[in-house]
């Protein structure tokens, strides 16, 4: 199948953009802190045609035709994504009238690697091209994390779409969500990104993501901040109730682990960096406590099978972990994890 079988026109354009991992700075992007994803070389493709007044769709991976008016309220299936982008646009000012999509995604689904950002990206990317219009890379990540949270209705921070919009293969994206600046920084030479992946889905992923953005803007209310980003140490944490301490130590160390992460990728010096992210890791665990007992131990795993650092990646209760792995003991690494957890699946 291709756009033509389904639509019988040929696309008029055509976009990517990818999932990712996040190396360190978890749960900060919602307080205005630091965070540090790397994009994967897993792609989600658009082609897309001009459409009036509504929002047409064929999912290749689904194998699913959909379309709906504009205005049409979100029903969750994938379509929500992409009449999400149009609704913003419009939102923003933009007179998109309607467009059909052809979408095709490597991005593993459910896994906690953005395929959600990498859609809404790659989709305003190529609308973009077929409007003529003149949005920034970051208007672009704005715009789908506005699609995202207003229209889909998933409270997300905006480091995903910042990741699939101005990420970089093989760089880490430095990214301050409070400013928006940003940087890409090479990845050591000589190591490699593993996503290990027990196919554990995210139960209750948003339920709880939620309530941790709840208990963060409380703990920044009662030390009278506006985000914990103001707050530049930990010891300041201490004098709040529990479990607020916990949440406020976990963003107030990772987003200092963020930075520390930076001088050691500028240092080329892999095994600190490996260390924060293990640290991060123990951190979202114990004080963030949104960890599992599956992810604690395959971090435990990936380390003892050679990796540098590791840690689960995205909002946790489930999802994927990264490892950062020496290149040339990629194939023990593997074959020491498989060994142990027959039914990983290493990306
Ligand atoms: C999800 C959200 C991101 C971020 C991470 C946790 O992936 O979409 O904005 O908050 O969780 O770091």
């Amino acid at each position: 199948m291709g756009f033509k079988e389904v639509f019988g026109t040929l696309p008029e354009a055509s976009a990517q953009a990818p999932g990712r991992v996040n190396l360190l700075g978890e749960h900060t992007d919602y307080q205005e802190g630091y965070v540090l994803p790397t994009p994967l070389p897993y792609l989600t493709q658009v082609e897309a045609a001009k459409a009036e007044g509504r929002v047409e769709a064929y999912s290749e991976e689904l194998k699913e035709l959909r379309a709906r008016p504009l205005g049409s309220p979100a029903q969750g299936d994938f379509l929500d994504y992409l009449l999400g982008v149009v609704w913003a646009l419009r939102e923003a000012g933009y007179g998109v009238p309607g467009a059909r999509f052809y979408v095709r995604s490597r991005v593993p689904i459910g896994a906690g690697l953005s395929s959600s950002a990498a859609l809404e990206v790659a989709a305003l990317r190529a609308l973009r091209t077929l409007y003529r219009l003149p949005l920034s890379d970051k208007d672009i990540a704005l715009l789908g994390q506005k699609a995202e949270v207003e229209y889909v209705g998933v409270g997300c921070g905006i480091m995903d779409q910042m990741a699939a919009s101005l990420g970089e293969v093989g760089k880490a994206l430095f990214l301050d969500t409070r400013t928006l600046d940003y940087e890409n920084l090479p990845l050591p030479p000589g190591a490699r990104v593993a996503v290990l992946d027990l196919g554990l889905g995210r139960r209750l992923a948003e339920a709880g993501y939620n309530q941790r953005r709840r208990e963060a803007e409380e703990a920044a209310r009662r030390l009278g901040v506006r985000s914990l980003r103001d707050i530049g140490e930990l010891r300041l944490v201490e004098g709040l109730p529990s479990p607020l301490d916990k949440r406020a130590r976990h963003i107030v160390g990772e987003n200092l682990r963020v930075l520390r992460g930076v001088e050691a990728l500028r240092r080329g010096d892999v095994k600190a960096f490996g260390e924060l992210m293990v640290e991060s890791h123990r951190s979202l665990s114990q004080d963030y406590e949104v960890s599992l007992p599956e992810l604690d131990l395959l971090v435990e795993e990936a380390l003892r099978a050679g990796a540098h650092g590791a840690k689960l990646t995205g909002a946790g209760f489930g999802g994927a972990v990264v490892a950062l792995v020496p290149q040339d003991r990629m194939e023990p690494f593997q074959n020491h994890l498989l060994a142990r957890l027959p039914h990983l699946r290493i990306l």
